[in-house]
């Protein structure tokens, strides 16, 4: 497999080196210039495999022979399910909460994981990444205990929940949790401004597992795969994807999915920190200050992964002006969970929720909707509960690590602070 670095086309790298590098020169992403699809009756073979069979079968479709026992990292990664469940008329959840950290981001880290420690050689490596909220837990999860790989995650303090926290801060051991003192963005610059250091990159063996590892990707591309397969023939001729976007990393494999042969529409679903959507609109790129929302994983105003969005649909021939989009305020999001949950019981945490209330507003007759569930309600327990008057039930994992006491650092959003940590903790100094 070979991919390009979107801001300087002569940086080309094959998957193994583009998993160790993260992100190329110039802070550039890498990715695909091409994208071989399935045959119709191919794909619908694969749409008759279970998940890890046909996960297998895409994925080395995509990447080739690159990375030694691909299918066994594959059976490890995915060893829990994406359940399609029923949620209103003609609408479906595809729940990709149900694995360790109960968020969808547990497919892209822990696949990242195994494929980093198969491509790794005796390299000593740093993971540093920005989280505002799931992904760190996401990776801590994954990469804890895994051999010669050390892990910094960076979040902004005070805006994750206190359970997303619980889960980055309780594991300890090679798992280094540094909260600062401002918003993601700056979390995310930090993360920026190290890799963009040539001489502490090399000596700590700096790597991303933000969404901009294209590992990360590439395995979310399975899931909209699976969403297809637990639908029947007839469902799939007019699928809609609703996806709730931060930094869009999500819907960038579900338009890999797409550019496949994955039959679909795409609703780009964004809560008040709306730049997308107003780009669409007004065809002017105007981030704005992020702020704070109830679906704190997409408060981002400038995403990182969007410059892959334009590079797909400029590569298919799409239009922008395909894609449907909007977003909601936090009261909008309230009433959409009540809304639901009072019709047919079915539970939305605030980020499935914008989801789900865009999608329903952009279905068109004959279509099936299936926005995607990205984090289990109990994650997002106090506003689901004081939205719904339920109380969720935190699942038993969950609910052991609340209990555990956070080792964590603060740093103020300062490069050089953040670098001698790092050095520091490393033993590097
Ligand atoms: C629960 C949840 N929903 C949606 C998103 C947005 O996903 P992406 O950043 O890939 O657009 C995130 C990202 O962290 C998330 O944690």
């Amino acid at each position: 497999m070979q991919l390009f670095n979107l801001k300087d086309h002569s940086e080309a790298v094959c998957f193994a080196e583009a998993v160790k590098r993260g992100i190329g020169r110039e802070q550039g992403l890498f990715f695909l210039d091409r994208i071989e699809p399935f045959s119709p009756a191919k794909l619908e073979s694969l749409l008759a495999l279970p998940l890890v069979e046909r996960s297998c079968r895409v994925l080395r479709h995509l990447i080739g022979d690159e990375v030694p026992e691909l299918e066994k990292i594959i059976a490890a990664a995915f060893n829990f399910k994406a359940p399609l469940v029923k949620a209103d008329d003609n609408l479906y959840a595809l729940e990709l909460f149900h694995g360790p950290t109960l968020a969808f981001k547990d497919f892209g880290a822990r696949f990242m994981a195994r494929v980093l420690s198969a491509v790794r050689g005796d390299k000593h490596l740093t993971i540093l990444t920005a989280t505002s909220g799931d992904t760190g837990a996401a990776v801590a999860d994954a990469f804890y205990g895994q051999p010669g790989i050390d892990v910094v995650v960076l979040y902004p303090k005070g805006k994750i929940s206190l359970l997303q926290e619980k889960l980055i801060a309780t594991l300890g051991g090679n798992i280094r949790a540094v909260e600062i003192d401002g918003t993601f963005d700056e979390c995310q610059d930090l993360v920026k401004r190290a890799f963009d250091d040539q001489d502490f990159r090399l000596k700590v063996g700096l790597n991303s597992a933000n969404s901009i590892n294209i590992s990360r990707l590439l395995a979310q591309v399975c899931y909209y795969f699976e969403a297809a397969a637990q639908l029947s023939a007839l469902q799939r001729k007019g699928l809609v994807f609703s996806v709730p976007c931060g930094n869009f990393g999500n819907i960038t494999a579900g338009l890999i999915a797409k550019a496949l042969g994955l039959d679909s529409r795409f609703v780009i679903s964004c809560n008040a920190n709306d730049t997308v959507p107003r780009y669409l609109q007004s065809g002017k790129w105007e981030p704005r200050a992020t702020i704070a929302t109830l679906s704190n994983a997409m408060d981002i105003s400038r995403p990182n992964n969007w410059p892959r969005v334009e590079a797909l649909v400029r590569m298919m021939g799409w239009q922008l002006d395909d894609f449907a989009f909007g977003s909601l305020s936090d009261d909008e999001t309230r009433t959409a969970m009540r809304v639901l949950h009072d019709k047919t019981g079915y539970v939305l945490e605030p980020h499935a929720a914008i989801a789900c209330k865009i999608l329903k507003d952009n279905l068109r007759p004959g279509e099936t909707g299936v926005f995607l569930g990205t984090a289990h309600p109990a994650k997002f327990k106090e506003i689901v509960d004081a939205t719904l008057g339920i109380d969720e039930p935190l699942p038993p994992a969950l609910a052991r690590r609340a209990r555990l006491e956070s080792i964590k650092t603060e740093l103020k959003p300062d490069y050089d602070s953040l670098k001698a940590f790092m050095l520091k903790e490393l033993s590097l100094v």
